[in-house]
């Protein structure tokens, strides 16, 4: 896949009332990946932990649900912020590009049956020690990756060994963490499976794609089976305009206007993408590591398109009146979860450990946190989209670290599934 300065992912979905009051505006989704200027690497940072080093002895360690809670005001700080940061990426460092407020840093997510441990990074390092974890997936993949590695490295400071591994630096990453003999991967594969532009004006934000459902893109297939822990996560590339193919037959589209070819909504494609991927980790003959799969993180678009000024410009959370997960962002989420269902099954068939990150309720209520115009200087001339996709770094994103690390710490307590331990 070709890098392009601005990947703007749309979508043409009726627009729907999601709530009582809030009327998000549905895809017409902008992802942004930038092929250079990825990493500041100016500062040394100077960790301050002090305002988050103390936990809550009253943690749960075991039969919490832990996605099932609420937004709550917190007053200390976030965990690191753009000087003592150097890895975060310009679009979503936030508070360089000037974001005025910052009561979007001051929630934390709070389980209703238990306390959220605040994130420790040496207890993670421990945890981690030795082992391989990489994410798989598109740029919101990334941003969690990304995350990660500001919060890790107010600890221990990972070294960009990407060069070693690839030519292509910016979309397969590895970071290695040589305190703790541990290794932080990207595989950047937005659909999971074989793809390719199918435009005859080339490639641009709207321009149709093949999708090849049933046949795993190699990116990411050919290296998974290096790594104890993969982060997998898909969403927003889907929404484009796509032609699906079944054993090299096209079988549908998504959006392709075209009369002679059924229009099967992104959902089938969404389907059976993860059927794909899923199915992959399953039988991949040396995988034996244990699945995240992050469920589907809302946009916010408000007020307009994401090309007709569509931003987002709350400063807090949505309270649950205002909010409730439902039309077609439930009904993505629906599309993955049950595919993670049965895989889930078939895994541990298998001894394969498949959890998952039931992230997207929690985000949903988040409508701050995203750079929105925040994620790059202002340039008069130059037309820059809203980015209400991505999260801000620091910002509500740092909580999933915080639920794998919660994770992380269940898995290698429990006494289930003895290949886990071995791998955890
Ligand atoms: C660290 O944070 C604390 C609390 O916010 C603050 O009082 C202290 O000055 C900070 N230290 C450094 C070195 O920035
Ligand atoms: C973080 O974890 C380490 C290692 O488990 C532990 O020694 C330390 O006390 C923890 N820090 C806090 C603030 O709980
Ligand atoms: C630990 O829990 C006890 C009982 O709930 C509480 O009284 C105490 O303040 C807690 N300590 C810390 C450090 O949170
Ligand atoms: C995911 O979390 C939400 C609450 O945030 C909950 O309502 C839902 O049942 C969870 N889904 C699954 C499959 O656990
Ligand atoms: C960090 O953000 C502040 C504004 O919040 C800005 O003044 C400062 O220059 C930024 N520092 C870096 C290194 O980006
Ligand atoms: C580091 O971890 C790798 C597995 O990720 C292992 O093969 C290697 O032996 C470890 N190295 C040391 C020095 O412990
Ligand atoms: C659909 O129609 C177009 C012309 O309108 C044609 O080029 C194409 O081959 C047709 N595709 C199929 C699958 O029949
Ligand atoms: C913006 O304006 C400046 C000054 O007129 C010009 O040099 C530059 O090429 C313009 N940039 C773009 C992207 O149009």
């Amino acid at each position: 896949m070709k890098f392009q300065t601005n990947e703007i992912l749309n979508g043409k979905y009726t627009t729907r009332k999601t709530t009582k009051s809030v009327f998000l505006v549905p895809f017409t989704l902008l992802l942004i990946m930038f092929p250079l200027i990825l990493m500041r690497n100016t500062d040394e940072p100077s960790p301050n932990m002090s305002s988050v080093q103390h936990m809550n002895n009253k943690t749960h360690t075991k039969g919490c649900d832990i996605f099932s809670g609420s937004w709550i005001p917190h007053s200390e700080g976030p965990y690191y912020n753009n000087e003592t940061c150097k890895w975060m990426i310009d679009e979503q460092n936030c508070m360089k590009f000037g974001r005025p407020d910052d009561e979007y840093l001051h929630w934390r997510w709070k389980p209703n049956e238990c306390e959220l441990p605040l994130f420790n990074a040496t207890q993670f390092l421990e945890i981690v020690r030795g082992k391989k974890m990489v994410f798989v997936g598109d740029s919101v993949g990334r941003n969690q990756l990304q995350s990660l590695l500001c919060l890790l490295s107010q600890v221990s400071q990972p070294e960009d060994v990407s060069h070693k591994y690839t030519t292509n630096v910016i979309y397969f990453k590895r970071y290695f963490f040589a305190d703790y003999n541990f290794t932080l991967g990207n595989l950047w594969s937005p659909y999971f499976v074989r793809s390719k532009d199918a435009d005859k004006n080339g490639h641009s934000y709207n321009s149709i794609m093949e999708l090849y459902v049933d046949e795993v893109d190699e990116a990411w297939s050919s290296q998974v089976e290096n790594f104890d822990i993969v982060i997998i996560s898909a969403g927003h590339w889907f929404f484009r305009p796509l032609l699906f193919y079944e054993k090299g037959k096209l079988v549908g589209c998504n959006k392709c206007g075209m009369e002679n070819v059924t229009d099967l909504a992104h959902y089938y494609g969404y389907k059976m993408a993860f059927r794909t991927a899923f199915k992959t980790l399953t039988n991949l003959e040396n995988f034996k590591g244990v699945t995240f799969f992050r469920t589907f993180s809302p946009s916010h678009f408000e007020n307009g398109d994401w090309n007709k000024g569509g931003n987002c410009v709350r400063k807090k959370p949505f309270s649950k009146e205002e909010m409730n997960l439902n039309g077609y962002i439930l009904e993505t989420y629906l599309t993955q979860v049950n595919e993670f269902k049965v895989a889930q099954e078939e895994a541990s068939k298998k001894g394969l450990k498949f959890l998952m990150l039931n992230t997207t309720e929690i985000m949903l209520l988040r409508p701050d946190g995203h750079p929105n115009n925040y994620g790059h200087a202002m340039v008069k001339n130059v037309t820059f989209y809203n980015d209400c996709v991505h999260w801000c770094l620091p910002g509500p994103v740092d909580t999933w670290n915080e639920l794998l690390l919660y994770m992380l710490k269940v898995q290698s307590h429990t006494s289930y599934g003895s290949k886990l331990e071995s791998v955890l």
